[in-house]
C-alpha cells in the first residue's frame, strides 16, 4: 500500500517535471509573438494590484486642474510620450507597437477608468518589467500632474490636439541623431 503511494508521488513529479520542461522549451522571451490571452490577464491584474497598492499612500498635492495644466501637460506629452504613445497617445508610435507589453492606448477604457493618483503614480514610476518609464528624474510633480490631466482629457469621445512634438525630432531615431537623447 505505502509503496503504491510512493509511486503516485513519483509519477506525478515526474509528470510535472516533463510538463515544465515542455512549458519551458516552447516559450520565449521574444517581444515580436503576441501574448495570450491567459499571459495578458494576468500581467494586468498583477499590475493592477501594484499600482492600486502603492497609490493607498500619500502623494504629492494635486494643482488645479485648469485649461492651462491641460495645455502644460499637451506640450510635455509630445516631447515625453508621443516616441512612443503616438501624437494622439491612441496611436502607438512604431517603437511602441513593438514592444512587450505593448503599450496601452491611453484612450482606452482599461486607462480612463485609472483614477487621478493612479495616473499620476505610473507616470511618476513607470511600470517595471515593461517598456513603461519612470519620470520621477525628468519632470517635476507638477509637470506630472498636468501629465496626468492631459492623459485623462484623451477619452476616446473628446478631440484633443495631438501632442507636439519635440522640436525637430519625428522618431526616437531623430532625437538620438540630434543627440538630445534625454528629452526635456
Ligand atoms: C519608451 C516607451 C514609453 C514612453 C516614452 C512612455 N510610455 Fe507609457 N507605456 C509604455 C508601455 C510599454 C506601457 C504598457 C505597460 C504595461 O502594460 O505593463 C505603457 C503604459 C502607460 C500607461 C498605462 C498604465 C496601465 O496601467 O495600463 C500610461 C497611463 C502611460 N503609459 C502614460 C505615459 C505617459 C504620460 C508618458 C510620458 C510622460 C509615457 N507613458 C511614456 C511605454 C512608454
Amino acid at each position: 500500500m505505502r509503496h503504491r503511494g510512493w509511486l503516485a508521488a513519483a509519477v506525478i513529479f515526474l509528470t510535472v517535471l516533463v510538463v515544465a520542461a515542455f512549458g519551458v522549451a516552447h516559450s520565449t522571451i521574444s517581444a515580436l509573438p503576441e501574448p495570450g490571452a491567459f499571459e495578458t490577464t494576468l500581467a494586468m491584474k498583477a499590475k493592477d494590484w501594484y499600482i492600486r497598492r502603492a497609490t493607498r499612500g500619500v502623494l504629492p498635492p494635486a494643482p488645479t486642474k485648469t485649461a492651462a495644466s491641460i495645455a502644460a501637460g499637451r506640450t510635455l506629452f509630445g516631447m515625453d510620450c508621443a516616441p512612443c504613445h503616438g501624437q494622439n497617445g491612441r496611436t502607438p508610435a512604431p517603437i511602441g507597437k513593438a514592444m512587450y507589453p505593448r503599450v496601452s492606448s491611453l484612450g482606452s477604457h482599461e486607462v480612463q477608468q485609472m483614477s487621478d493618483r493612479e495616473l499620476f503614480w505610473v507616470i511618476k514610476n513607470g511600470i517595471r518589467l515593461s517598456g513603461m518609464p519612470g519620470f520621477a528624474h525628468i519632470d517635476n510633480d507638477e509637470q506630472i500632474w498636468q501629465l496626468t490631466y492631459y492623459v485623462h482629457s484623451l477619452d476616446v469621445h473628446t478631440t484633443v490636439k495631438p501632442g507636439k512634438m519635440y522640436p525637430g525630432a519625428t522618431s526616437l531615431k531623430s532625437t538620438r541623431q540630434t543627440g538630445s537623447g534625454d528629452l526635456e
